[in-house]
């Protein structure tokens, strides 16, 4: 506890060290890492306490991110990949060794304040018909066991991030709410385990989905100013989804006689690009709504208490799987470098305070040089090269943002394929060989962004000088080099901080 304390705190000294005097506002933030040139994680750390960020979700027991949080007054959510219940689910033992690497060490060597295991992710997400569901139960037993045994069963709680497809309402409000018909005993079973243990359980709601999956969605609705078209149940007006969906949850709980188990939102954000409804002024719109609430501490019609809220998330992943859409890539609040993508007020304005605070960028990123690589102007958009070219650069690259609707979508024929070229040329530390495509390709110092469009500059992992082969080896060899690269350079900094 006294612990605790301290790193309370070391947090409270750090911000008025800073010169930054505001209350803690226990803003709460997931940080995935599925990217090709991820930040250094200690540079993510600082940019969460310098705007304030209290709380992180972390996917995996990623070393990097654990070592880095130690000491940093930042609480921890860690979770476990779905692909991981299997074997926890059959062996105790299994569990043990999980919650020893990855939980104990990490507390007692580093200093980690890890609150909550998230076990799985989204497990009974329809997508992933019925894969987890024998086995996500058993492996949250025998992580509370497991946890348990290794002397954390009060400070380290489990839970299982569920998605809120997990129920629904059949009158179209939210007291008609009731869990999946075909996991309602399972549902069950888990939240009484929960309850029984003291534990919450953690819910990833997303109005963006609802407004992409329904064409008729109503706007407004979405985001936290809906009074137009509001939801009417019995004397409650809805006026948002995000209260209509919550509280569809909580009549489910009441139903089944959990009318006041916690409940922590793991997952729910907004993101701006890869769809022409993710875009800079609709996720500040809703980000702003809902870091309001949090700031107020405002709760929903059916439950006052506020819930714990993680926004999802704090960086872009360039990395990550498109399955769902191409907005996947653009959930951050900040660009993949930690730079700020729109102003976010962290600080309610009343007449007493007037501290006008809002999101700061990260500090001490490292770029590549400033070039790009673009369409030769010598070049034809005709060339019969050119869209092979361009379907390669956007096979090992991230090209969403060229999408229908998305910030390059309209882009002339020219410039897209100048954009791909540079996601490519980017991706692979603008190497030698890695802007010749089909001599279509050239190397820029003049900044090619336009509009919405950014043209951007990849973050320097220190590879663009070891390229051991200068004649132009066949670019998968260039890309398994820089796979390997990334992999050796991961593995020396996971070893430095070890150290
Ligand atoms: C710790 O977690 C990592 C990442 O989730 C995993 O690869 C590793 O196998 C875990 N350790 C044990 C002993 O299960
Ligand atoms: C731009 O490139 C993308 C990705 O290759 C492609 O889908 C789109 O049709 C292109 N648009 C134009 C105008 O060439
Ligand atoms: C690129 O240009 C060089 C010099 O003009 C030429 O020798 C080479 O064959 C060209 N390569 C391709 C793929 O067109």
């Amino acid at each position: 506890m006294g612990f605790r304390y301290l790193l309370l705190s070391i947090f409270l000294l750090y911000l008025l060290g800073g010169g930054v005097v505001v209350e803690v506002l226990g803003l709460a933030v997931n940080w995935g890492t599925r990217s090709t040139h991820p930040l250094p994680p200690s540079i993510v750390v600082r940019l969460m306490r310098d705007n304030g960020f209290n709380k992180v979700k972390l996917f995996e027991a990623d070393p990097g991110a654990l070592t880095a949080l130690g000491n940093s007054g930042i609480e921890v959510m860690l979770g476990i990949p779905n692909e991981f219940l299997a074997p926890l689910a059959t062996s105790v033992r299994t569990a043990e060794d999980w919650v020893s690497q990855n939980v104990s060490s990490y507390v007692s060597k580093y200093g980690v304040d890890i609150r909550y295991v998230a076990v799985g992710n989204e497990p009974f997400l329809k997508t992933y018909k019925d894969t987890f569901l024998q086995t996500t139960l058993p492996a949250l037993k025998n992580i509370q066991a497991a946890l348990i045994k290794a002397g954390l069963g009060r400070q380290v709680k489990v839970t299982v991030p569920l998605n809120a497809d997990v129920y629904e309402t059949d009158s179209d409000v939210p007291s008609g709410g009731e869990f999946r018909s075909d996991i309602h005993a399972l549902m069950i079973s888990i939240i009484k385990f929960l309850s029984d243990n003291d534990c919450p359980l953690t819910i990833n709601i997303y109005p963006f989905l609802s407004l992409n999956a329904d064409p008729n969605f109503p706007l407004d609705f979405a985001f936290f100013s809906g009074a137009s078209s509001p939801v009417v149940d019995g004397s409650i007006s809805y006026t948002n989804v995000f209260d209509a969906n919550y509280d569809t949850l909580i009549w489910a709980l009441e139903k089944n006689g959990f009318p006041s188990i916690p409940v922590i939102i793991g997952e729910v954000g907004w993101p701006t690009d890869g769809d022409p409804n993710a875009n800079l002024e609709y996720a500040r719109k809703f980000n702003q709504g809902l870091v309001n609430r949090i700031m107020r501490g405002q709760g929903t019609p059916k439950r006052s208490t506020p819930p714990e809220v993680y926004l999802f998330g704090l960086i872009d992943e360039d990395a990550k799987s498109i399955q769902p859409g191409n907005f996947e890539r653009h959930w951050g609040i900040f660009y993949y470098d930690g730079t700020v993508k729109y102003s976010l007020a962290l600080a309610l304005n009343n007449s007493n305070n007037n501290n006008n605070r809002t999101l700061v960028p990260a500090k001490g990123v490292r770029y590549l040089a400033r070039q790009w690589c673009v369409m030769a102007p010598e070049a034809s958009t005709l060339d019969p090269n050119l869209p092979q070219s361009i379907n390669y650069a956007c096979t090992y690259a991230d090209c969403t943002s060229l999408g229908y609707g998305s910030s390059c979508g309209r882009l002339d024929a020219r410039s897209n394929a100048s954009y791909a070229f540079n996601a490519y040329y980017q991706t692979l530390n603008q190497q030698k060989g890695t802007c010749q495509f089909s001599n279509l390709s050239v190397i820029t110092t003049i900044n090619p962004s336009q509009d919405t469009c950014r043209f951007e500059i990849m973050i320097d992992l220190g590879k663009h000088e070891k390229t051991r082969n200068p004649s132009t080896s066949s670019a998968a060899r260039e890309l398994a080099n820089t796979v390997m690269a990334v992999l050796l350079s991961l593995l020396s900094s996971i070893i430095c901080a070890a150290v």
